[in-house]
């Protein structure tokens, strides 16, 4: 196939018999193992393994193992790894405005320039990338607020390792397994649009941290890596149980949306947020947000059934993940890179997916400015 239009046709008209559709919506981009969004059922499978399932016997290092390679080891570890002396000095040369995403899309880009990664990418790149990163964030959160990065500490797993090295001090129990809950659920969703970033790089031979700085800045955008912020203002807003029932009402009234509720694709109850509800629900200690959360969510659904009898409108991930995310103390505007430590998972598998059965991926466009003409004189 070449680049150029049929001779017998205008360049305007060479694919105007080919469908289009805008966003590539309903569009089948590839095949893939890994993940399935079913969100008629409200089902969301990894590798066939339901997300609930996997949250309550898994942790994340067995969750992204599983994606990796499709054998389910639950005793799986992944301690979070050093940061090479090259990617500190660049994180320590950032200013301290520097929105999380962009260090963590920075640090990744500096970390493929210490690393032999040749093609194809393999396992063991995924694992180290995905290792990588959590202290890559934590050691800029603390760098920007004055402190000294905190070396990873191999006895913790990957999700208690972050915190540990966020904080300075090891997370308790709960904490950790709340936060390895969430970290189960972002790992992956299908081919949403940093995923297909990744495989996109990943077709043309590019290596995987190539792949995955394309994945940070995707996902950097507010149309995908979201907002749980929004439902932390809500909920702020609401304050206490008590006033939930009058405040929903109103804000509905005025024609507001609740944060967290509703979805394009899931009509049932997200997974996703049934999943971190149960981790929540099984909490000792539950911190103050996320039991607010629990009892607000039921008012809102109450009202919400009442309010839209014929359509379904559950609770969606969002809903939850502000309330954990929160509850282990993360400043809000770590939300969105904290979620893209999770996708790493998710973004590596596909990365090695894609190369295992790779073809480049480059789709036609329809031609529509002008036709063939002189330069002016
Ligand atoms: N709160 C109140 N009403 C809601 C609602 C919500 N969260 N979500 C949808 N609705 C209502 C709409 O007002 C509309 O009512 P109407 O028919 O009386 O006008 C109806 O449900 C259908 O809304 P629509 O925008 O067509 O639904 P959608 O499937 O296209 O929208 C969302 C999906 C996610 C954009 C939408 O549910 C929403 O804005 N949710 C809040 C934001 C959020 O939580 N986003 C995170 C998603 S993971």
């Amino acid at each position: 196939m070449t680049d150029s239009p049929p001779e017998d046709k205008p360049a305007a008209e060479a694919d105007a018999n080919r469908p289009y559709s805008p966003g590539l919506e309903g569009v089948v981009a590839g095949e893939s193992s890994l993940g399935f969004v079913d969100g008629a059922q409200g089902r969301l499978l990894y590798r066939g393994y339901r997300i609930g399932d996997l949250v309550e016997r898994g942790t994340y290092p067995g969750v992204a193992n599983l994606l990796w390679t499709g054998e389910w080891d639950p005793d799986h570890r992944l301690p979070t790894a050093p940061i090479p002396p090259a990617v500190l000095t660049v994180l320590r040369a950032l200013p301290a405005s520097t929105k999380p995403m962009d260090a963590l899309r920075t640090a990744v880009s500096a970390w493929g320039t210490t690393q032999d990664l040749p093609w194809p990418p393999t396992v063991e790149q995924a694992r180290a990338l995905t290792s990588f990163s959590p202290s890559a964030l934590a050691a800029f959160a603390r760098l920007r607020a004055g402190e000294e990065p905190i070396e990873p500490d191999p006895s913790l797993d990957l999700v208690a390792g972050f915190l540990y090295q966020l904080t300075g001090s090891p997370p308790d129990p709960a904490t950790a397994r709340a936060l390895d809950a969430y970290f189960i659920v972002g790992s992956e969703h299908g081919f949403n649009a940093s995923t297909f970033t990744a495989r996109v790089i990943t077709s043309t031979r590019s290596d995987i941290a190539s792949a995955v700085t394309g994945a940070i800045g995707t996902m950097k955008g507010p149309l995908h890596g979201g907002a749980p912020s929004e439902v932390v203002d809500q909920l702020s807003q609401v304050g206490s149980v008590d006033h939930a029932e009058a405040w929903i009402r109103e804000a509905l009234d005025r024609g507001e949306r609740l944060m967290g509720f509703g979805h394009r694709v899931y009509r049932a109850y997200d997974p996703r947020a049934a999943a971190l509800r149960t981790v929540a629900e099984g909490m000792e200690h539950k911190p103050e947000w996320l039991q607010l959360a629990i009892q607000v969510e039921d008012v809102a659904l109450r009202i919400l059934a009442e309010k839209h009898p014929d359509r379904p409108l559950k609770t969606n991930v969002e809903f939850y993940a502000a309330p954990v995310l929160m509850g282990v103390g993360l400043a809000p505007d770590l939300f969105p890179a904290t979620f893209s430590l999770a996708r790493h998972a998710g973004w590596t598998a596909h990365v090695l997916e894609q190369a295992a059965d790779n073809r480049l991926i480059r789709p036609n466009v329809n031609y529509v400015g002008p036709p063939e003409r002189d330069l002016p004189a």
